[in-house]
């Protein structure tokens, strides 16, 4: 087992990362700090490994609810059934919640969690690769809204995260790749040596290789770890970890959410936010082809819906958290391994990539 810290002084918290760690009771229990537990999963998961998990809590009272699944169920609506099973069943104040699911179960929990009777424990269970290498890690929690994707939400750590890397096997193929798009994003805005690691194992992450899922996994939360604890809550570096999620998040919303999976959008954000840098002379042609011929291997699209038009993409890009005074702010590349926040971008470069072209 791997442990990592994500260190914000007395918020830090443990990431663990082994294969069959949801059989080592211990973890789970030493991050509950109350006398109850209230697990949210969804109809997909839960079938998996709800019981696994229960199991782990012999003797402390708990219980689970089960949500619907899917993207599309990422919603105020639906963070009203969690509150209500908790209500109902007097969960209190000292309760820890248990997000035991993909990202979307995750973001979810989290936000249950930090409104909840103002803000509970909660412990991070992710079990799509997604989840692992991102979303439970951070402290980002919240929902859709049907104007903007993630436009409601909260910063709040949880108290563990807890990474069991079997839990993959039973994840479908489309599923593990959309995961493999955020972990190209960490060699692509902060490490040129694990983009080329990338490039070299990129077959054995498609094929399940146990040890280069867990190095990818390792090295992802290592990234993000470090980019977390130097700046908890995006008020500027942070912010690098958004490469592609400007123009993804204006996919996702464009075509409805669950049409494209998050991860697909963010690979085709990537790379139109590659190729924006293209545009404008900061990224090279061949650092620019690499970058297209990894997310292609890794079963990623790089082309844009064709359904949004370049106005429609430009308003939704309007209704992003990093807009600040009606200033659009994107991350481009410089290079492979160095990513740029930046306000004064060519409009003309943005106007191209939108209309499709892209130097190619
Ligand atoms: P997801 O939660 O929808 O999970 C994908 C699918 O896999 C679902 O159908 C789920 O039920 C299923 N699943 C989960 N684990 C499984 C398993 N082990 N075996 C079989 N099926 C399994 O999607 P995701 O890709 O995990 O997460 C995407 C979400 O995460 C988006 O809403 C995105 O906005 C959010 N996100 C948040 C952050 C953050 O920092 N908070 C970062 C990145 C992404
Ligand atoms: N996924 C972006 C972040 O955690 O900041």
């Amino acid at each position: 087992m791997i442990t990592l810290t994500v260190d914000l002084d007395i918020r830090s918290y443990p990431i663990f990362i082994g294969s069959g760690l949801l059989d080592k009771t211990h973890l789970l229990r030493e991050a509950i700090t109350g006398s109850s537990a209230f697990i949210v999963t969804n109809e997909t998961v839960a079938p998996l490994y709800l019981q696994t998990v229960q199991a782990l809590l012999t003797g402390i009272r708990h219980e689970a609810v089960c949500l619907p699944d899917g993207e599309a169920y990422k919603t105020i609506e639906t963070l009203d059934i969690i509150y209500t099973a908790l209500l109902k069943g007097h969960y209190d104040r000292s309760t820890t919640l248990i997000a035991l699911g993909g990202g979307v179960i995750g973001d979810m929990t989290g936000f249950v969690a930090a409104t909840y009777q103002r803000g509970v424990n909660f412990v991070q269970i992710p079990t799509t690769l997604l989840a692992q290498v991102d979303s439970s890690v951070g402290g980002k929690t919240g929902v859709n809204h049907p104007l903007g994707k993630n436009m409601i939400g909260a910063f709040h750590q949880p108290r563990a995260v807890i990474i069991d890397t079997q839990t993959l096997d039973t994840l479908p193929d489309r599923e593990l790749s959309a995961g493999i798009a955020e972990i190209i994003k960490y060699g692509l805005i902060n490490d040129a040596p694990f983009f080329k690691w990338l490039e070299e194992h990129m077959d054995a992450l498609l094929d399940r290789d146990s040890d280069s899922l867990a190095y990818a996994i390792e090295q992802s939360c290592r990234n993000k770890a470090h980019i977390v604890a130097a700046d908890e809550k995006e008020s500027g570096f942070r912010a690098i970890l958004n490469l592609g999620h400007t123009f993804g998040h204006a996919i996702e919303t464009g075509v409805g959410y669950g049409t494209w999976l998050h991860g697909e959008a963010v690979a085709c954000g990537m790379y139109m936010a590659a190729s924006m840098s293209a545009n404008m002379g900061w990224l090279e042609q061949s650092a620019l082809n690499r970058i297209r011929m990894l997310l292609h291997r890794a079963r990623l699209p790089t082309t844009p819906p064709t359904a949004l038009t370049p106005d429609r993409f430009r308003s939704l890009m309007s209704v992003d958290k990093k807009v600040i005074d009606g200033h659009m702010r994107l991350v481009l590349l410089r290079g492979i391994g160095q990513a740029e926040i930046v306000t004064d971008f060519d409009p003309d470069a943005l106007e191209r990539v939108l209309h499709n072209k892209v130097v190619a």
